[in-house]
């Protein structure tokens, strides 16, 4: 077999690379968000800065393990200045920290090689182990009177977190390190003004800023490659910000809902009930009465601006704001417009408010205005009944408020409905074990405006479910069906990782459909991870069709044995070797990109990895992460968008069509569903009620697979009301393909099969297509459940020609290249 290599054999920077640097560099300008702005304390000015803190030269650029990406270089906050052609005074302060951090990523070293030299296959186990030992990195010594030379001092402040474990509430992660607080302090004696930067994927606990009292804040989040140039462009005012909140910052860990039963805390890592119910970020803060220290969808600008005139009308099932944003400052810049409905009282509670559309203006120049026009689904008002099985809207008015952020709206209309209306008739999903009762929570205060009503006149149309499912697919799939025997039908629904010999081969993809159908006509399709760009080798050896393609191991799992065996197995370079080059663009990661609240930046970054895609022979994108982010400790958080169903699936929708519109590749929605913590993520049972999993959690991914067209979906490791996710077929089949349409495949997660976890067979009789990676036993097991029944035929059928259709229909294929 002879395999097909489409990486580049030339190492010169293309164009396809300087456009997608530049455009990574945008998205992260557009995503920082200026939390605090005092005393003029930016832009900065002179051209001359001083920079401290460990993140100016060991800036994050995103989290780690499997979505981890590695572009060709990255820029860290030091060298964004100086290619800003700004003079960096702390030279003598950064060369000591490098001394200090030399010497402790030494000893570290030694240290993780001892603790990690015996053998262990359990990737799990492994991955939460490097995340319990990962590198921490020195603050840096001590701040001196000679590193004064300019007004300003600017602390990079920084965190790292990543796959295999969750943050922790505590001092040098959600809490301020106690060197930290000291450099700060002295900081302040030293200097006139302080600016801090915060670098971390998730946010921090600001309670020491009381003491402080910095004179600005800026959330640079992790801005992937281009960080550092895009920092530098902020805080110079060569580009204004325009990032808001995708999160709602509290004051603390402990105003967060039930903070201290996420995971562990309660004694029981096993469970998760989800007390909070719909009640996440805003919704939470807004109906227990607590003030965040930021409000969601807030963040400042070097300008100000007027939104006004606000109205409200109504087109049958649907309803348009209109609102007209006018720049009222002194510098160009761009607004996001939010509309948030408050429901009325009804017969069950209610968040006080919830996000239904947003939009953001173009640049606007000192004094101009534009009109912004929001549509939206007035279904999107409707609330889960779980005895009823069925959305509705109930009678009485819906305030719409508009504005620039969660807190700061002015009412435009009321939508008044005069009777209750039903707008969907749905299945039970997934009943909770147990009783979850609603939590009790309080309205925002009733308004004495009386602002203009629109009234409801009938128009939504309402959706009644059929949970049948047969898909049509075309002839040739059906043939190449037929021709299948139930060996190979147990090949093709279960895929492959990086060994064996591969006909479509990509250098460092995490999986691909089986190659041993090649002879059928039938060549495989790959798979690699991200979401914060296409993971794969950056510099492979040219191997050919050989049987090993190590993926890059995620850098604090490559100690110990790991370090030893990747030496032994990883194929030795030779003189006269040659190459393929894979330097793909490392994006902000999710939780800055959802800042930008930019749908149309979403579609170009789409268009753009598509490309890289298209380039390297990949197929299916392990991307984007849709979980919420529902707890502020979870270590995934850098991978997923926000605490907001609405702004992430609308987000992830416009990434999915971006990379559509390339043709023959696609995006992979994950982790389907509840995935918002990794300790026990392969164990735990999130606890729900079907409201709550169906307005919020899965209500993320039903926006972005209805509006986003996706070509899979990824099933998660954990259990929902006790069963593992890729064993409900309630939830695969019924909710994702009956009420939604989904039409591609539904994967696993990797190795999320086994003893101790779910049925490989009862994944494919549920409704997922494709056991990811699998081995020859998994094989085994499906094959003897087909032969004896316990697998259906027809839904073995439909798993087999929804791959086949994905094959026929990707890149690869259809190049030609086929043979
Ligand atoms: C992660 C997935 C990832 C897969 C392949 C799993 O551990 O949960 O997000 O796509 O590995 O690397």
């Amino acid at each position: 077999m002879k395999s097909v290599v489409r990486a580049p054999k030339s190492d010169a920077i293309s164009e396809r690379e300087e456009k997608n640097r530049a455009l990574a560099r945008r998205v992260c300008a557009q995503g920082i968000v200026l939390l605090k702005n005092e005393h003029a304390a930016l832009p900065l000015t002179g051209g001359k800065v001083s920079l401290f803190g460990r993140g100016v030269r060991y800036t994050e650029a995103g989290g780690t393990g499997s979505g981890e990406v590695h572009p060709r270089t990255r820029v860290n906050v030091e060298q964004g200045f100086l290619n800003a052609g700004w003079q960096v005074c702390t030279g003598r302060w950064l060369d000591e920290l490098d001394t200090l951090y030399a010497e402790a990523h030494r000893k570290w070293e030694e240290e993780t090689d001892k603790l990690f030299s015996r053998p262990c296959f359990d990737f799990t186990r492994l991955m939460a182990e490097a995340q319990a030992h990962c590198f921490r990195a020195p603050y840096g010594g001590a701040i001196k009177e000679e590193d004064v030379q300019t007004d300003t001092a600017v602390y990079v402040l920084t965190r790292q977190a990543g796959e295999g474990g969750d943050r922790r509430d505590e001092e040098g992660d959600f809490l301020i390190a106690a060197e930290e607080l000291e450099h700060l302090r002295r900081l302040k004696e030293l200097f006139p003004k302080l600016v801090l930067v915060i670098n971390s994927a998730g946010m921090i606990d600001l309670t020491f800023d009381e003491e402080i009292g910095a004179d600005a804040i800026v959330y640079m989040v992790q801005g992937g490659m281009e960080g550092g140039n895009a920092l530098a462009d902020v805080l110079t005012g060569k580009e204004n910000f325009c990032g808001k909140l995708a999160d709602t910052w509290g004051r603390n860990y402990g105003q967060y809902p039930f903070a201290n039963e996420y995971g562990s805390r309660n004694g029981d890592a096993l469970h998760d009930i989800y007390k909070e119910g719909i009640f996440i970020g805003y919704k939470w803060f807004e109906s227990a009465g607590f003030m965040p220290r930021y409000p969601f969808g807030y963040g400042l600008s070097y300008t100000q601006f007027r939104i006004s005139d606000a109205q409200v009308s109504l087109l049958g099932g649907r309803a348009v704001v209109a609102a007209k944003v006018k720049n009222v400052g002194e510098k160009a810049g761009r607004e996001v417009v939010q509309v948030y409905a408050a429901l009325p009282k009804g017969s069950i509670v209610k968040e006080a408010q919830r996000l239904v559309a947003f939009a953001k203006t173009e640049e606007l120049a000192p004094g101009a205005e534009c009109e912004v026009r929001m549509l939206f689904e007035l279904s999107v008002l409707a609330s889960y009944f779980e005895g009823e099985s069925r959305y509705k809207i109930e009678k009485g008015d819906y305030l719409l408020r508009v504005g620039n952020s969660s807190e700061n709206l002015q009412t435009a209309a009321a939508i008044r409905f005069r009777e209750t209306v039903t707008t969907e008739l749905c299945k039970s999903a997934a009943k909770a074990r147990m009783e979850i009762p609603d939590f009790p929570a309080s309205a925002l205060t009733e308004s004495a405006e009386e602002p203009p009503v629109a009234e409801y006149t009938g128009g939504i149309v309402m959706r009644r479910n059929e949970y049948t499912y047969h898909p049509k697919f075309d002839q040739k799939t059906e043939d190449l069906y037929k021709a299948l025997r139930a060996r190979d039908k147990a090949r093709l629904v279960v895929g492959a990782g990086y060994f064996g010999k591969t006909y479509n081969l990509t250098y460092g993809a995490v999986g691909k459909t089986t190659s041993k159908l090649l002879k059928k006509g039938i060549p495989n399709i790959n798979m690699c991870d991200g979401p914060q760009g296409v993971n794969l080798t950056p510099r492979a050896a040219d191997v050919g069709s050989k049987w090993f393609t190590m993926p890059v191991v995620p850098e604090n799992l490559r100690h110990g044995l790991l370090k030893k065996l990747l030496a032994l197995f990883s194929p030795k370079e030779k003189e006269g070797q040659a190459f393929r080059y894979q330097y793909c663009t490392q994006w902000p990661c999710e939780t800055l990109v959802a800042q930008t609240w930019d749908c149309g930046l979403l579609y170009e970054m789409g268009r753009a990895t598509g490309a890289e895609l298209l380039e390297t022979g990949v197929t299916l994108w392990l991307a984007p992460g849709m979980n919420l982010h529902r707890n502020p400790l979870c270590g995934r958080s850098f991978e997923y968008y926000s605490e907001d169903p609405l702004l992430t699936g609308k987000l992830a929708a416009s990434l999915s069509q971006g990379v559509n519109s390339c043709g023959g590749i696609g995006v992979t929605y994950k982790h389907f569903v509840c995935n918002d913590r990794e300790e026990e993520r392969r164990r735990m049972s999130a606890e729900i009620s079907e409201r709550a999993l169906r307005e919020a959690h899965l209500k993320a991914f039903e926006i972005a697979v209805k509006e986003g067209n996706p070509k899979a979906v990824m099933t998660s490791y954990n259990r929902v009301n006790g069963a593992y996710v890729s064993n409900t077929r309630a939830l695969c089949v019924d909710v994702l393909r009956c009420e939604w349409g989904f039409s591609g495949i539904v994967m696993t997660d990797w190795f999320a099969t086994g003893k101790e976890a779910a049925s490989a067979e009862e994944c494919i009789s549920s409704g997922n297509d494709l056991v990811m990676p699998g081995s020859g036993s998994v094989q085994r097991k499906i094959l003897r459940a087909y032969r004896r029944g316990r697998i259906r035929e027809a839904d073995m059928a439909c798993s087999c020609k929804l791959i086949l259709r994905t094959i026929l229909e990707s890149a690869v294929y259809t190049d030609g290249r086929k043979e």
